[in-house]
């Protein structure tokens, strides 16, 4: 137990000296009594709430809850912004932004008087680039997830953000939606603050946070809407101040167990493939030994439990009329590390044991799964030494095992200019291969992996065609679609040397993606291959070309692996 003395926030308010009255005579203009400065934990409300970010717009709202709680405990409550990813406006990507969103993050926090911080989170990014600042201070932390949006409806029809979106474009191509129409999903997709409400991206970032144990139980599935979001967010308030008093900072949470479980947990609700980037760099910040292959060994087997789009038929909000993720966790109980430590101060299997399950429909149990094996497939060969991934719960089974002629596009430009050519030598057997959308080509590895099929092959009704890149996807997508190949084109990885009408053979089960071209012409080509020009000389983007590493290490920039700790050497004079 830490006594008030030992707080950290006593380097800034608890001297009688100048320095003392400068820290807290300026903070006195916003109206706080004495007794806030005598030994109250001071506890940082970390908020990406931004106009800019539609799915965090209610979180302005939120934080005042949580200084609610804060207050209640005994606590000062000080909210600060930090930079905001929004992932439907910002371009080229945010993905680009990520570790810049997480530097404002981790030096925020070090460099003010802070014993505990609440991260606000919500759209995609905002919760990795947050969860990745704080691990490289790791004070004691806790995340209160925004929640998912309400289910939207299109005349009777459930619409699940994102995914809706690519169905509807397609049926627009082939004639079944007016330009009208699309207009009318359009306002009916998105109809209540939170973040989309499949398990894309955000929902996946929302469910691994609870699964890693930095979320009060049963946290991440509540629509933000949902009086019991407010709930939580006052409780959540309370218990940062207990969290610092306790001392339970985030290494004592996220242990290498934390990371297991939440690959266990990303598996059994069809996460999506995001989660292996960012659970990396998380890993990397906060120092545990987590690599691409453990994603393989570990989550491959486990059994789809959640029927949720993009893998299944149903939305956030029924997921959580359902149960939530308790239900989950505790049906996983024999493949969970029970005793994982969460922020409550409990263990992930005592805060789940008396989840009750209201609709199997939506949450199976592991006896009868939704599939029988669900996860993420890590593939190997000498088109992606370091390793790519595979989603095969939202792949088609019969391409799984596919070998087919390479149609090659060196861009996302060249991919838009003749990717509907009616001349294009195509077919549904060929495999298309996107190149320069990596961490550096794009630069920021944007989610484009799940490429539109050719029109002339969609007006014929083909649905789905293998497709690599060394880009990612939305959470929200499906396909048979290779991701995230490493090392990346724009660095010369053999994805680089494909050209059109090479072979490639995908074998899922046998875990292999491999280009049919003898190695004496791969060479030749790679000797013949040169670097793209940096695509930036200065600012923010040249640092992140100059340090980004490569997807399989969840590329972060190599200067901000690790973490710091709280203590700031110089004091300000
Ligand atoms: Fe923000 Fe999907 S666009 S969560």
């Amino acid at each position: 137990m830490k006594n008030e003395k030992q707080l950290r926030s006593r380097q800034w308010f608890g001297s009688n000296d100048k320095m003392g009255f400068v820290h807290r005579s300026w903070l006195r203009n916003q109206g706080y009594p004495d007794d806030y400065f005598e030994g109250r934990p001071v506890i940082g409300i970390c908020n990406t709430w931004s106009e800019l970010t539609p799915c965090n717009g209610h979180l302005r709202d939120f934080a005042e809850i949580v200084k609610k709680g804060v207050l209640e405990a005994g606590g000062f409550p000080l909210e600060f912004p930090v930079m905001s990813l929004g992932e439907t406006i910002m371009r080229p990507t945010t993905m680009l932004f990520r570790n810049l969103a997480s530097m404002d993050v981790e030096e925020s926090i070090r460099a003010n008087p802070l014993d505990g911080v609440v991260l606000l989170t919500g759209c995609d990014k905002t919760t990795p680039s947050t969860v990745m600042g704080a691990c490289s201070v790791d004070l004691p932390t806790i995340v209160v997830p925004g929640g998912p949006m309400l289910s939207g409806r299109y005349r009777g029809e459930p619409i699940g953000s994102g995914s809706f979106n690519w169905i509807f474009k397609e049926k627009e191509k082939t004639g079944g939606l007016t330009g009208l129409e699309l207009r009318e999903v359009e306002t009916c997709a998105a109809r209540s603050a939170g973040h989309c409400n499949t398990m894309g991206t955000a929902s996946t970032m929302a469910t691994m946070v609870e699964a890693l144990g930095l979320t009060l139980p049963g946290a991440s599935a509540i629509p933000a809407v949902d009086s019991r979001k407010k709930v939580m967010a006052q409780l959540s308030g309370r218990r940062i101040v207990e969290m610092v008093r306790e001392d339970l900072t985030l290494s004592k949470i996220l242990t290498r167990q934390a990371f297991e479980n939440a690959i266990v947990v990303n598996a059994a609700v069809g996460g999506s493939t995001n989660l292996i980037i960012h659970l990396l760099a998380i890993a990397g910040r906060i120092g545990v030994d987590l690599t691409l292959e453990d994603f393989d060994k570990i989550g491959s087997k486990i059994p789809l439990l959640v029927n949720l789009m993009p893998s299944g038929g149903y939305l956030m909000e029924d997921f959580f009329y359902a149960g939530g993720l308790p239900v989950v966790l505790k049906e996983l109980e024999k493949k969970l590390h029970g005793n994982a430590l969460t922020v409550n101060g409990k263990t992930i299997r005592e805060n789940n044991a008396g989840a009750e399950c209201f609709d199997r429909k939506i949450i199976a149990n592991v006896e009868n799964p939704v599939q029988p094996e669900a996860g993420i497939v890590i593939l190997k060969g000498n088109l992606c030494e370091e390793g790519a991934v595979i989603k095969p719960s939202a792949a088609t089974p019969s391409l799984m095992k596919h070998s087919g002629r390479a149609v090659v596009f060196e861009n996302m430009e060249d991919y838009h200019e003749r990717i509907d050519n009616p001349d294009l030598d195509i077919d549904e057997n060929c495999v298309i291969v996107l190149k320069g959308v990596g961490p550096k080509g794009y630069p920021g590895m944007p989610e484009v992996g799940n490429v539109d099929l050719p029109e002339k092959l969609i007006l014929k009704g083909v649905r789905d065609m293998v497709r690599i890149s060394d880009g990612r996807m939305s959470g929200t997508a499906y396909g048979t679609v290779v991701l995230h190949v490493s090392p990346e084109s724009s660095v010369g990885g053999t994805l680089a040397l494909v050209q059109n009408g090479d072979i490639i053979e995908l074998d899922v089960e046998n875990r292999r993606l491999h280009l049919h071209v003898p190695d004496d012409i791969l060479q030749k080509r790679k000797a013949a291959w040169k670097a793209p020009e940096p695509m930036a000389s200065r600012g923010w983007v040249r640092i992140y070309l100059d340090h980004v590493e490569q997807a399989h290490k969840g590329a972060d920039l190599d200067i901000l692996v690790g973490k710091s700790g709280a203590e700031v050497s110089r004091d300000l004079h």
